[in-house]
C-alpha cells in the first residue's frame, strides 16, 4: 500500500502517528454508498472521530452514529445536519440527554426503560418531544470476540424482548417521548455473514409483534458490525459491500413507508489507517528477537485487549533482506504491550520504519496517555 513516496515522505515525520489514506477512504465510501443504495447510512463516530475523516464522510453523505454527547457535538461541528444524528449507549448522562435534545439530533437509541424515564422528563421540562427507537437485543450470536459481542441476553446492551409488554406499555404514560423504531446491533468485527441473516429472520418476528399492536414503525435501525480482514489489507483493501447490503435486500422484511438505517464505523475506516511507528531496539531475547518500536499499547490497544492481530510490515528494509521472526513489541511497562509475537520480517534494525496496517478503526480513538505517552501528529495522503 505504501509506494517509495509515500515511505521518502513518512521518514521526514516523528514517530509514532497514524497515517490516513483519504483516497482509499473515499473509493471505500463511494463503494458503500453505491452498495446501500435506498438506504440510510450513518457512520459510527467511535471508530475514528478525527475531523478530516468526519468530513470526507459527511461529504459522501452519511449521517452519523454517536455514544457520547461529545461524539454529537463532533459531529454537529463537522457539519453532519442534526437530523442525521442518532445517539445510543446505555448510559446516557442527563446533560448528554439535554445536549442532544437541544440540538435536535434525529432520534435516540434507548436501551431502557429507566433511560426512557429520565428522556421523558427532560424533554417535557425543555417543552420537547423526543424521538425514540427502542434497542432491542436481539439475543442472536455474532461469532465474534466476546469483548465486541453485543447482541446476547448477557450482554449489558439494549432491551430483551420479555420486556417489550411492559415497555410498550409504560411508552403510553411517557407522553413526551416519541416512538419512532426499532434499533439492533449484535457485535463488531462480524465476518460471517449468517450472522446478518440470523439478524434479520430475528427483525422480522419482532416487526411481527409489533404489528399485531398495530404499533407502526418508521424506522429499522440494523446496527453495524461488518468486519474487514486484517490478514490481507491489501488484496481486500475495500470490504464487499454489495454481498453484505444483498443480505438485508434479501432477508429483511421491510414494511411500507419503513426506512432501513445501518451504522457501520470499521468497515468504512478500518483500512485507510496505519500506525507508523520506528523500532527503537532489536533485543536478543533467550527464545526470540524482540523488536522493540516506539509504539505500543498506548497508541494501538487491540491486540492487547482483543489478541486481535495486526499485519505489521517493515517499510525501510534494506533490498533483498532476509526474513528473521521476531515478538513485535513496545516501550510500555507491561508484558501484554505487544504486537505479535514470532512474527516473520525483513530484517529490521534500529530506526527502521514500521507500519502496523489496519488500524483506522479503534486505534487512535482508543489511544490513551499511561505512561504519560503521547501521539505525534497525524499524516494524510
Ligand atoms: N452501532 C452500535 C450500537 C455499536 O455499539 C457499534 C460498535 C457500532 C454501531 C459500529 O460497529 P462497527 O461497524 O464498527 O463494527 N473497540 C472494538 C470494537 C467495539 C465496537 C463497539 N460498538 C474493537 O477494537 O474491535
Amino acid at each position: 500500500m505504501f509506494n517509495q513516496a509515500d515511505v521518502a515522505l513518512l521518514q521526514n515525520h516523528a514517530t509514532p502517528f497514524y497515517c490516513y489514506n483519504l483516497a482509499l477512504l473515499r473509493a471505500t465510501l463511494k463503494s458503500a454508498k453505491q452498495a446501500g443504495n435506498g438506504y440510510h447510512l450513518h457512520y459510527a463516530l467511535k471508530a475514528n472521530s478525527d475531523v478530516k475523516i468526519l468530513n470526507e464522510i459527511r461529504e459522501a453523505g452519511f449521517g452519523a452514529d454517536c455514544v457520547s454527547g461529545n461524539e454529537v457535538k463532533r459531529a454537529i461541528e463537522c457539519n453532519f445536519a442534526s437530523s442525521d444524528v442518532v445517539f445510543a449507549g446505555v448510559g446516557k448522562s442527563d446533560t448528554e440527554i439535554r445536549y442532544a435534545l437541544q440540538s435536535e439530533i434525529f432520534c435516540f437509541n434507548c436501551e431502557s426503560l429507566p433511560e426512557m424515564e429520565v428522556i421523558n422528563q427532560i424533554a417535557g421540562s425543555m417543552g420537547k418531544k423526543a424521538r425514540v427507537a427502542l434497542r432491542i437485543n436481539p439475543n442472536v450470536h455474532a461469532n465474534t470476540h466476546h469483548y465486541i459481542t453485543t447482541g446476547l441476553e448477557e450482554n449489558k446492551f439494549g432491551i430483551s424482548i420479555h420486556e417489550l409488554p411492559q415497555v410498550i406499555d409504560a411508552l403510553k404514560e411517557l407522553t413526551n417521548l416519541q416512538l419512532i423504531g426499532l434499533h439492533f446491533h449484535v457485535g463488531s468485527q462480524i465476518t460471517d455473514l449468517n450472522v446478518f441473516r440470523s439478524l434479520c429472520t430475528r427483525v422480522n418476528e419482532i416487526q411481527e409483534w409489533f404489528a399485531s399492536r398495530r404499533i407502526a414503525l418508521k424506522v429499522i435501525n440494523v446496527g453495524g458490525g461488518l468486519g474487514v480482514n486484517y490478514h490481507e489489507p491489501d488484496t481486500n483493501n475495500i470490504v464487499d459491500f454489495d454481498t453484505y447490503f444483498g443480505v438485508f435486500r434479501k432477508f429483511l422484511e421491510v414494511r411500507p413507508g419503513q426506512e432501513v438505517h445501518f451504522e457501520l464505523g470499521r468497515a468504512l475506516v478500518a483500512q485507510c489507517g496505519t500506525l507508523i511507528s520506528r523500532v527503537l531496539y532489536v533485543k536478543k531475547g533467550v527464545q526470540t528477537n524482540f523488536a522493540i518500536l516506539d509504539a505500543g499499547m498506548t497508541e494501538l490497544i487491540r491486540p492487547a485487549l482483543y489478541q486481535a492481530y495486526h499485519k505489521i510490515e517493515n517499510l525501510t528494509a534494506s533490498p533483498g533482506a532476509t526474513i528473521a521472526r521476531y515478538d513485535v513489541v513496545g516501550p510500555v511497562c507491561e508484558s501484554s504491550d505487544c504486537f505479535g509475537k514470532s512474527l516473520d520480517l525483513a530484517e529490521v534494525k534500529r530506526g527502521d520504519l514500521i507500519a502496523i496496517r489496519t488500524a483506522g478503526a479503534y486505534g487512535e480513538v482508543m489511544a490513551s496517555h499511561y505512561n504519560l505517552r503521547s501521539l505525534e501528529p497525524t499524516v494524510y495522503l
